[in-house]
């Protein structure tokens, strides 16, 4: 069966208190738009992680982007999965390509949080996607099986795991794959996922993310395979966020 699809909102460094407004009317919109065939979940900078938890619209989960391998201890200026599970997030992002190039971080240390995100009962989100340089190499496929095979952790259901499928070159420069590119990636992992862990590899999402916007998610997430989106700076604006949940 066709996964349920989700569509995640990433504000990366991006937030403050007042953007609370932007939830609400995202909320407003859910409450007055025909748009429940979707999840919907956005990943605010930790600061605001409790606070839109406590006060997320009926239809809205709340997740992070990043955590440490470990559940307390000595990591100054770290954060863990329990403490974002405390605080009210469900899912948590790991592996991000912003994180793997600006932090040094391996497919080894991203499958190690995607455990803690497990550990603790929540979802991990496992990103995994290629720079232009090993797509015009032609090692698109090479690498981001790669990283399924090494940051998916084996404990991992359609249920505790979201696999986002993310280009670095289409991160915020509005350019994107075409659709058949993008459904020749998703099937891949799709199969990669149904090889290591059977039929349940049928259940898992797989997301789509890199320069999402409401004039071409509809075309996006109708490619095989794309179970959702992970939006970056469209899921700022509850407006252009609200434009691609209508792409479902
Ligand atoms: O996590 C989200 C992605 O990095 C996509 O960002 O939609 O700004 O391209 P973007």
């Amino acid at each position: 069966m066709k996964p349920t699809a989700l569509v995640a909102g990433n504000w990366k460094m991006n937030g403050l208190a007042s953007s609370q407004a932007e939830l609400e009317a995202l909320g407003n919109y859910l409450r007055d738009g025909d748009t429940a065939d979707c999840g919907v979940l956005i990943c605010p900078p930790f600061t605001l992680v409790a606070s839109f938890a406590a006060n997320a619209p009926e239809g809205v989960a709340i997740g992070a982007q990043d955590c440490h391998t470990n559940k307390s201890g000595a990591h100054t200026g770290d954060i863990s999965a329990e403490m974002l599970r405390d605080a009210g997030a469900a899912f948590i992002i790991v592996g991000h390509s912003e994180r793997r190039a600006d932090h040094g971080e391996d497919s080894a240390l991203v499958c190690a949080k995607a455990e803690a995100v497990l550990a603790e009962g929540l979802t991990a989100i496992v990103c995994v996607g290629e720079t232009e340089a090993e797509r015009d190499a032609g090692k698109t496929l090479d690498i981001v099986l790669g990283q399924v095979a090494a940051s998916v952790p084996a404990e991992s259901t359609p249920e505790n795991t979201v696999v986002a499928y993310e280009p670095v070159w289409a991160i915020g420069t509005g350019r994107t794959p075409t659709v058949e590119d993008v459904a020749e990636v998703h099937t891949a992992i799709r199969g990669a996922l149904v090889e290591r862990f059977g039929e349940a590899g049928n259940g898992f999402r797989i997301l789509y993310g890199g320069s999402v916007k409401p004039s071409n998610a509809s075309e996006l997430m109708a490619a095989d395979n794309v179970n959702g989106a992970l939006v970056g700076g469209a899921s700022l604006k509850a407006a252009d966020f609200n434009g691609i949940i209508d792409a479902y």
